[in-house]
């Protein structure tokens, strides 16, 4: 019978095919009316839904009813039965080519169809640098565009399925244009199918479709993730990256919030919210990098922010979510409605409890912004002398923070010289001679060093030319294999005393001596009146933020796990002893942070465990060190570290 279907469909498809350039409604979708508990209408391609009543139809429709039942909602009883009998079948290890499960080219299609045709194979973004390989697909000046700009977030973010971080797909398709130099590409841990989203009825045919067959599902935006969860060897992959509105709703009104906001599709970036803030002259939230994805990892794994001294964590600025959960049900999360929900997705993680369609965020009032970049080294200086100099700074930072300033700094030990370079002191709300009078101790303790510095202090009206010309100019490495990331969020308490202050800093310079570079934020967010969302604790106390950065040459898997386990204990492991009550921020985390549901979660992990049960039984949402992720394992072999290149199994 189905061999047929393809046949019957072709008149849909060819109207699909139609359908997918104009963006009109999928085949399998009804446009619902757009009132919500958020409190703001619902943005038209999130009316645009899957329902029982749509279900219904299909099974009516002899040409689809046979797979009808896929793409039923998990609480659906129009096709309990056949979804029972399919879920009998599910093994061990979650669906792969060459399983019974795994569907047809004829059923994919079907799929596709059903999609309104946004359905594509996801090819290795540097396939084309290869004149021989499964794709078939070389061409020498694609090649050289994808291998020259590399290490642009753009090439990956405007890709459905690339990653910023090659390692974790496994590095099995490789950049380079001498094509002669270069080994084999293959699929590796790229995902295997992408969903191109353009409404809310395609998450949820592909919600259930995975779930029904049992399929790895991956949710993919920017692929800026540090730890490989945008991506997954066979999984059905949803590209969220194209949900781009923006929405200023003027006076938003609720029982937890009522003022300026902003509602924001799920693919909205740092630099297009910043642009719009700037606009409608508010302030927003979103992180240092321009191009991360504020809506899908951020703000769902906290989101640390040069705002907030001011405005707090990026997971507070969100008053409702509304949601694709596993069960295929489109809902609204609020601090009142789907309460647990809400509270799970804001700290909780991406890729975990559901997939955010669209957030309700707070906006703020302007802020004005004095920047000041400065820089010294420990040349012509005794090594002493440069850290006495750092230490000092160290020592000034709860003064920084009490003042509501933020700072980004790096130290880098380039064998044997040191280089501090601050980029930048942001100074928000600050006039030039107020953050002078804050910073003159230290510039005072340089003069008394004899240590020679540069500085350049800017004082800006709002925050977005600032950022413009700090933040956003910085070239935030992406791309490369050998450069893995670990963090520590350190607390207040570490500088109660002298005592505990210095063995602090000494943990900081054990780690700068051991990282290709150590990122440094002075940042404290200022803390909400009510906790109603379950970012990490270790936030709410800390101090400063410091991200090593993780130099690897040697790549192999022996390389790998012997550079891995430099940031896990040699660099982390004195920051981890000495701050017993900090944490790890887990958007970038090391990939084999120990204790990780602590590091992440502290006591909340108990409750979001609880949450996470309820939401997903069936573990349709893995991702690694996410909540509940226990009971899997990605089957990569020996690797080193852990890649998402095999298959992901019940342990
Ligand atoms: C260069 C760089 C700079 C950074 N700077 C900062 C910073 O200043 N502050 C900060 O807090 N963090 C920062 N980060 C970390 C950043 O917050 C995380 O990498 C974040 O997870 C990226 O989210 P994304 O949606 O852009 O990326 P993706 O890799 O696409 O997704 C990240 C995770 O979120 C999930 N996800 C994606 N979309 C959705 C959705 N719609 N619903 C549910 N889950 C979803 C994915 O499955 C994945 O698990 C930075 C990262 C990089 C690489
Ligand atoms: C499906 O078919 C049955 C039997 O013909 C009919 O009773 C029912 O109304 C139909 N449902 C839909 C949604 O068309
Ligand atoms: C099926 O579920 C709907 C609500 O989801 C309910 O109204 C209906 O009565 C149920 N039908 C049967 C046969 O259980
Ligand atoms: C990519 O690199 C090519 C050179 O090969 C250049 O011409 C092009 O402008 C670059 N594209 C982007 C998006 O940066
Ligand atoms: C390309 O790679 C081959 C094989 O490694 C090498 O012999 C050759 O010199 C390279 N060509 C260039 C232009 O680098
Ligand atoms: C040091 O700071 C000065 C002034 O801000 C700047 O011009 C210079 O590029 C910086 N150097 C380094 C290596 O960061």
């Amino acid at each position: 019978m189905l061999a047929t279907l393809v046949f019957t469909f072709l008149p849909l498809l060819a109207r699909a095919q139609e359908a997918s350039s104009v963006s009109v409604a999928p085949a399998a979708a009804t446009v619902t009316p757009s009132d919500s508990d958020a409190g703001v209408a619902l943005f038209s391609e999130e009316t645009v839904q899957l329902t029982d009543d749509v279900i219904a139809n299909l099974e009516n429709n002899t040409e689809v009813a046979e797979i009808a039942h896929l793409l039923a909602f998990e609480d659906s009883n129009i096709t309990e039965s056949a979804q029972r009998r399919v879920r009998r079948t599910w093994s061990r290890c979650k669906t792969s080519p060459g399983d019974i499960l795994w569907p047809s080219k004829l059923v994919w299609t079907l799929f596709d169809l059903l999609l309104g045709g946004a359905l594509e194979p996801i090819i290795p973004i540097a396939s084309p640098c290869y004149r021989r390989s499964e794709y078939n697909n070389y061409n020498a000046a694609k090649c050289a565009d994808i291998t020259n700009n590399w290490s642009d977030g753009a090439t990956h973010y405007e890709d459905p399925g690339s990653i910023m971080f090659p390692l974790y797909y496994g590095m099995t398709c490789p950049q380079g244009t001498n094509a002669s130099a270069l080994g084999t590409c293959t699929q590796g841990g790229y995902s295997a199918y992408s969903v191109h989203v353009k409404n809310v009825a395609q998450i949820q045919l592909a919600v259930n479709f995975a779930r029904s067959l049992n399929l790895r599902l991956v949710v993919k935006n920017t692929g800026h993730d540090y730890n490989g969860r945008s991506t997954g060897k066979n999984a059905l992959s949803i590209w969220t990256h194209n949900m781009k509105g923006i929405q200023y709703v003027k006076n938003y009104r609720s029982a937890s919030y009522s003022g300026p906001a902003f509602k924001v599709g799920a693919g909205v970036q740092g630099f297009e919210l910043y642009e719009a803030a700037d606009k409608y002259g508010v302030s927003a939230i979103a992180g240092i990098c321009p191009t991360v994805g504020v809506y899908g990892g951020y703000s769902t794994g906290g989101g640390h922010s040069p705002l907030m001294q001011l405005f707090g964590m990026g997971s507070d600025q969100v008053v409702a979510l509304e949601v694709v959960t596993a069960s295929g049900r489109f809902v609204t999360a609020t601090p009142t409605v789907n309460s647990d929900l809400y509270w799970a997705m804001l700290g909780g993680g991406g890729g975990t409890f559901g997939i955010v369609t669209s957030a309700v965020v707070k906006v703020h009032p302007k802020v004005s912004v004095t920047t000041s970049s400065f820089n010294f080294t420990s040349a012509g200086i005794a090594t002493e002398t440069f850290w006495e100099a750092v230490e000092f700074f160290w020592s000034e930072m709860p003064k920084y923070n009490a003042a509501k300033t933020y700072s980004y700094f790096s130290i880098m030990n380039l064998g044997g010289m040191y280089m501090f370079s601050m980029f930048p002191f942001f100074a928000t709300q600050k006039t030039v001679a107020e953050y002078e009078a804050l910073i003159k101790p230290f510039f005072d303790k340089l003069t008394e060093l004899n240590i020679h510095y540069d500085v350049e202090t800017k004082h800006y009206d709002t925050f977005y030319p600032a950022y413009q010309a700090t933040f956003a100019t910085i070239d935030y490495y992406i791309g490369g294999a050998g450069s893995t990331p670990g963090n520590r969020l350190i607390p207040k308490e570490n500088w109660n005393n002298a005592e505990i202050r210095s063995q602090t800093f000494a943990a900081v310079r054990n780690a700068v001596d051991n990282a290709l570079v150590v990122m440094i934020y002075h940042q404290a967010p200022v803390t909400p009146d009510k906790i109603i969302n379950s970012v990490n604790p270790a936030f709410r106390n800390e101090a400063s933020m410091l991200v090593a950065v993780n130099n690897i040459v040697d790549t192999s898997p022996e390389g790998l796990e012997a550079g891995n386990a430099v940031m896990t204990n040699t660099i982390l492991g004195p920051l981890r002893d000495v701050t017993p009550n900090g944490g790890s921020y887990g958007n970038e985390a090391d990939i084999s942070e120990p204790d990780w549901q602590n590091a992440f979660w502290g006591a909340n992990y108990p409750r979001l465990a609880a949450i996470k049960k309820k939401w997903d039984p069936t573990d349709l949402f893995y991702v690694h060190h996410g909540v509940g992720s226990e009971g899997w394992v990605v089957e990569d072999g020996e690797r080193g570290v852990q890649t998402q290149d095999g298959k992901l199994c019940r342990v």
